[in-house]
């Protein structure tokens, strides 16, 4: 296994970009990252009935989450026990069972082996039916209707994983009591990056706001409020970016292009102080990750879904309180698509900075020049009224933390190994 530590220095910000190239370094990630966390899969509206599923990814394996004929959520390796064919092309929809077209095996929607054409004739009845369902993925479990699966059954609960960063997400996903609604289908792109720029980006980069999007916040696409952002690291590896609220600088962080919007919001805060208490009167979350490669903004998450190398596969998610009048909804997916679809104003932006930094890393002699993660490097402190470490304006200390977590969980030989990793 190779030693990251000379790779990445989290304490002292320096990043070799060999991390976001190299085909070593990108396969032992495979395995000792993606093949061991907690990652997103769904969300529980996407199959509200027996026999919904969607067709999902854990690292490069391919997960269909599925919700069986008796209601329970399961999720198992796309990929057939016979010899290895995708057993559901679909992206979603329902079925009651899902049968290989390559030499016709059929799977129960809880991943059961329950057809095998020439049982009988050709196998003599001796294969073991039980012993060759789909592989099932070993935890699944959900956070206000988000989830997410891990293929080790030793990794720690998905609450216990996720730790101080559910207590913002709060704000994001359940700041009404009815929850939250995807809008508008999934969004799904190509991007020629390495996952962990557009991850360590929402994790907490306001530094390139002003610079990177610049148009768009010409344009009226940000909102007024220009509180600096309070930047919070749950643990290493979660973080988010929130702006304190001052009531002697009042604003939004709703555009003012969607005036309807914006007056929704303001009705939202009441019901959201009354929901979440005295907190939602403080703070406004609004960008994250949880670590690896589950990003949010407000009114979308999105998954730097399969982690090739320098290929991911992005999945989008427009999201609005289930409360909501339609007519918001229909905005908020509109505003959506303008700002953060595949090719909205933002997006578009982030996705350049993203290719090229990729691009650049593969230089051989580029390559010998680390990045610098320094931006207010021991500048950080504690709040009394909000968890984790945090930072009042702009730092890469969220940054800092995803790295030393990754570090960490790059070389840990066990869950042991790895939650202390989580805690430090
Ligand atoms: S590979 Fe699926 S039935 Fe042969
Ligand atoms: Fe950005």
């Amino acid at each position: 296994m190779l030693d990251v530590n000379n790779l990445v220095d989290g304490n002292q910000g320096l990043v070799n970009r060999r991390i976001y190239v190299d085909r070593e370094i990108y396969e032992q990630e495979l395995e000792q990252i993606f093949a061991r966390v907690w990652c997103f899969l769904g969300h529980e509206p996407q199959i509200p009935n027996p026999g919904d599923f969607v067709a999902s990814y854990i690292g490069e394996d391919p997960v269909l989450l599925v919700r069986d004929s008796r209601g329970k959520i399961g999720a198992f390796l796309n990929t057939c026990r016979h010899r290895g064919m995708r057993v559901c092309r679909a992206d979603a929809g329902n079925a009651a069972a899902f049968t290989c077209t390559y030499h016709g095996w059929t799977y129960g929607n809880d991943g059961k082996l329950v057809g095998v054409p020439g049982y009988k004739e050709y196998y003599y009845e001796e294969l073991d039916m039980e012993q060759w369902g789909l592989v099932p993925v070993a935890q699944v479990d959900s956070y206000q209707g988000m989830i997410l699966g891990t293929f080790d059954p030793s990794a720690p609960p998905l609450l216990e994983y996720l730790g101080d960063i559910a207590w913002y997400l709060d704000f994001l996903i359940h700041r009404r009591e009815e929850g939250i609604e995807v809008v508008g289908g999934v969004s799904k792109w190509i991007m020629p990056c390495n996952w962990k720029f557009a991850a360590d980006n929402f994790i907490g980069d306001n530094y390139h706001i002003p610079v990177t999007h610049i148009s768009a916040t010409k344009l009226g696409f940000s909102g007024t409020l220009r509180r600096r952002a309070f930047q919070v690291n749950p643990m290493d590896g979660h973080g988010i970016i929130s702006r304190l609220i001052d009531a002697e600088e009042p604003g939004s962080f709703m555009s003012t292009l969607f005036p309807e919007m914006a007056a929704y919001q303001e009705e939202v805060q009441v019901a959201m102080e009354k929901h979440l208490g005295d907190r939602a009167k403080q703070i406004i979350p609004i960008v994250g990750t949880v670590f690896p490669n589950l990003s949010f903004e407000a009114f979308t998450f999105r998954v730097w879904h399969r982690a090739a190398r320098t290929r991911p596969k992005y999945g989008s998610w427009c999201y609005i309180d289930k409360a909501a009048p339609p007519e918001i909804k229909k905005q908020m997916h509109l505003f959506h698509q303008r700002r953060f679809g595949p090719a909205g104003t933002f997006e578009q932006d982030d996705g350049e900075n993203w290719n090229m930094t990729t691009a650049s890393s593969m230089g051989r002699v580029s390559r010998r020049y680390e990045f610098n993660y320094q931006l207010a490097l021991g500048h950080e402190g504690t709040h009394e009224d909000f968890p984790g470490v945090v930072a009042d304006g702009p730092s890469e200390h969220s940054a800092r933390g995803f790295y030393r977590r990754w570090a960490s969980l790059m070389k840990a030989e066990n869950w042991t190994e790895r939650i202390n990793a989580l805690q430090q």
